[in-house]
């Protein structure tokens, strides 16, 4: 078997072409795959399957394929797109396919490596499930919404559906995940979604009469060692970048406008690291807030990680801050 080779270059010209061909292929085939942990990942590869038996084992497991599963033809087409590569006898995919409800979201392979790998996971699921749930709960529709961090583009997208008449700015750092957000959202067919290469809101203009009405964003909040951008939060716990987007979109929302925020809190001794950092911003900014705990304990494995010698657990929370109106 020939080693897998990972390109972390742009996309070939392609892409978002060969994604519209393979999105239609998988969708003939009733593909279903939700996306899991990288840890169950890694669980459910050790049982010992070499070779993918269906679409879900290629574009969700990313086990090497037999030419046979897609046929000669389509495998080229993809291999030229840089979305397949050769594995010894056969192919690998570059890329995942999840499903999200009836759309597909395209986004990195397993494993996530890459310094540029574009997420998306069970935190992505809480997250747009979080949205569906406080969107109907806002006084008016958002005109303009920007979401912070957009990975592969998941809530942009139902954001964008939701909100037709809204103009939705998909921000982020790595142009790699603005690259999946553009595909996704086009595989969508959604006109109102737009990417921007910005690190928090720096690149989003305040366009006059066009203020921002909703932030949203799912930002990284673990420590990695290899500081990956999809994954570091940086701070004490990870809780940095959380809250350095509850800074940003207090300076920067519209009066009335509301921040949607989504991330993993660390627990020292009992205390929430990022709400003790967060509730005094919203305080003092006159904020309306509320504030959940979505699930107690999430990637539990991640405390015997160094720089997590203190923290008890990592809370899935959901925050939802409304500026003071004019
Ligand atoms: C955990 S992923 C979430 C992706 C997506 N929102 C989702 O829910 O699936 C966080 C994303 O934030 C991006 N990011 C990290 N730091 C950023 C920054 N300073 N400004 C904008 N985006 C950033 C990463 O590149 C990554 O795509």
């Amino acid at each position: 078997m020939s080693a897998l080779i990972v390109p972390s270059a742009p996309p070939a010209p392609s892409f978002e072409h060969a994604l519209h061909e393979l999105a239609a292929l998988l969708r003939a085939a009733g593909y279903r795959f939700h996306t899991v942990t990288p840890a169950t990942h890694r669980r459910v590869l050790a049982r010992g399957v070499h070779l993918a038996r269906d679409l879900a084992d290629a574009f969700g497991w990313n086990l090497p394929f037999a030419t046979a599963l897609l046929g000669e033809a389509r495998c080229a087409a993809l291999a030229a797109a840089a979305i397949i590569v050769r594995h010894g006898d056969g192919w690998k995919a570059l890329l995942r396919a999840a499903s999200l409800g009836e759309r597909i979201i395209f986004h990195s392979a397993y494993p996530t490596e890459q310094h540029d790998a574009v997420f998306f996971g069970p935190d992505s699921y809480r997250f747009v499930g979080a949205i569906a749930r406080t969107l109907p709960t806002l006084a008016a529709p958002p005109r303009r919404v920007v979401e912070i961090g957009c990975g592969a583009g998941p809530a942009a997208i139902v954001i964008g559906t939701a909100l037709q008449d809204a103009e939705v700015i998909a921000a982020d750092i790595n142009p790699r995940a603005l690259a999946f957000t553009a595909a996704n959202a086009s595989l969508a067919g959604l006109k109102n979604v737009r990417t921007l290469h910005s690190d928090l809101l720096s690149a989003v203009t305040d366009d006059a009469g066009r203020p921002i009405d909703l932030v949203l964003a799912n930002p990284p909040y673990m420590l990695d060692a290899g500081a990956r951008a999809y994954r570091h939060g940086g701070g004490g716990h990870g809780e940095g970048l959380a809250l350095a987007i509850v800074r940003s979109a207090l300076a920067r929302l519209a009066p009335g406008g509301t921040l949607m925020l989504y991330t993993g809190a660390p627990f020292v001794r009992q205390r929430d690291q990022f709400l003790e950092g967060a509730a005094p911003l919203l305080d003092g900014a006159g904020c309306r807030w509320h504030y959940e705990e979505l699930d107690p304990d999430v990637f539990g494995e991640e405390l015997e990680q160094p720089g997590y010698a203190d923290v008890e657990r990592i809370a899935a929370v959901w925050l939802v801050a409304q500026v003071p109106p004019a």
